[in-house]
């Protein structure tokens, strides 16, 4: 009896106790812990109570088995209304901390675009593919014999004061055009020739429309009977691909000691139609390229036979075309990267 009497004071204080504690608990997690250490079958407070079986009379037994299965029912369901409890607040709190507004605007992604002599040079490129034409890269170093000499232009020839050179030696320099191109290509290829050739040019020239650095795209074709109404039926296709459908050309005689005849290539504004405005300083033209009949003398110079032979070449300048497609009135913004003026040009 003395043994029932003790275990069930027992009995009373771990309830109490495990009262007290579970009021002080204050997550799922602590709830968890608290758990194991009142219900563990072997170790816990509650949990092991049943081993004490052995020291209670028989008749008693039963007794102290209700008693001791009546306090594990109690702990159970205090554990699990406070487990569920703190389960459904934490969940609440999860939820609020991850709530996203699906309606908030999303986040700008900075698209990059390329450079608008770049894109010029892309899209000329692309046009002149469509058109047949292969692409050849020269290099910027270039030797006098190719930039001048080969070209028609020997030393003291006065269309060398055309452009304005950068040497690096008496010998070699930094292109100032990329018609040295033309001669590499007749030199290492048959006709027919059909290339455009792409790339840096140098010249001391430095204004609102000239820069020390600037990108030409050169093109020749050199093949049986060419002439210069090939030239000019090339050029209206490509104008009207690059500047518009009703755009059209006109040819003014030049100089240019590698062709002959030699022209200035005009197209009608593309902004007024050709009645006159600022673009087109009220001529109703604007100046896009130098180009010409491959001279003779340079075709003979390749080794091109003249007789069943001929060509014609033409220089664009790209800064001078991306400068009027985009309304740029100053060279220096094509090479300022201020991305102020850059972002606003993506063709
Ligand atoms: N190379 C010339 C220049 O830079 C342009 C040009 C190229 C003219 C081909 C005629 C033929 O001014």
């Amino acid at each position: 009896m003395a043994e029932l009497n003790e275990l069930s004071e027992k009995i009373a204080k771990i309830k109490q106790e495990v009262q007290n504690e579970l009021e002080k608990l204050e997550n799922s997690k602590s709830v968890y812990e608290y758990k194991k250490v009142i219900l563990d079958g072997k170790t816990g407070k509650i949990g092991s109570l049943m081993k004490e079986m052995g020291k209670i009379p028989n008749e008693q037994k039963a007794d102290y088995g209700k008693k001791v299965n009546e306090l594990k029912t109690w702990a159970q369901s205090y554990f699990e209304e406070l487990d569920a409890k703190f389960k459904q607040e934490e969940m609440r709190r999860r939820y609020e901390s991850e709530k996203i507004d699906v309606t908030m605007p999303a986040k700008k992604h900075e698209h990059g675009n390329l450079h608008p002599v770049t894109q010029v040079r892309n899209q000329l490129t692309d046009i002149f593919a469509s058109m047949g034409f292969e692409i050849y890269e020269g290099t910027e170093i270039e030797t006098d014999y190719y930039n001048f000499t080969a070209l028609n232009t020997p030393q003291d020839h006065p269309a060398r004061d055309m452009q304005d050179t950068f040497y690096l030696s008496p010998e070699y320099l930094l292109r100032t055009q990329t018609s040295a191109g033309q001669i590499h290509v007749m030199e290492a290829k048959k006709p027919p020739i059909k290339v455009v050739s792409p790339g840096k040019v140098f010249r001391s020239d430095d204004d609102a429309t000239h820069s020390p650095m600037f990108t030409q795209m050169e093109g020749l074709v050199v093949d049986k009977g060419i002439t210069l109404c090939d030239l000019k039926g090339m050029l209206d296709e490509f104008v009207k691909k690059i500047f518009g459908k009703e755009t059209k050309t006109r040819l003014r005689p030049s100089y240019f000691p590698f062709t002959e005849p030699s022209v200035e290539v005009d197209v009608s504004c593309f902004q007024c139609g050709g009645c006159g405005c600022k673009l087109c300083k009220g001529t109703g033209w604007i100046e896009v390229l130098g180009a010409g009949v491959v001279n003779n003398k340079v075709l003979e110079g390749c080794g091109v036979d003249t007789n069943e032979y001929s060509g014609f070449a033409f220089g664009i300048g790209l800064e001078r075309i991306a400068m009027l497609k985009y309304g740029i009135n100053n060279i220096k913004l094509l090479f300022e990267s201020d991305l102020r003026v850059l972002k606003q040009i993506d063709d």
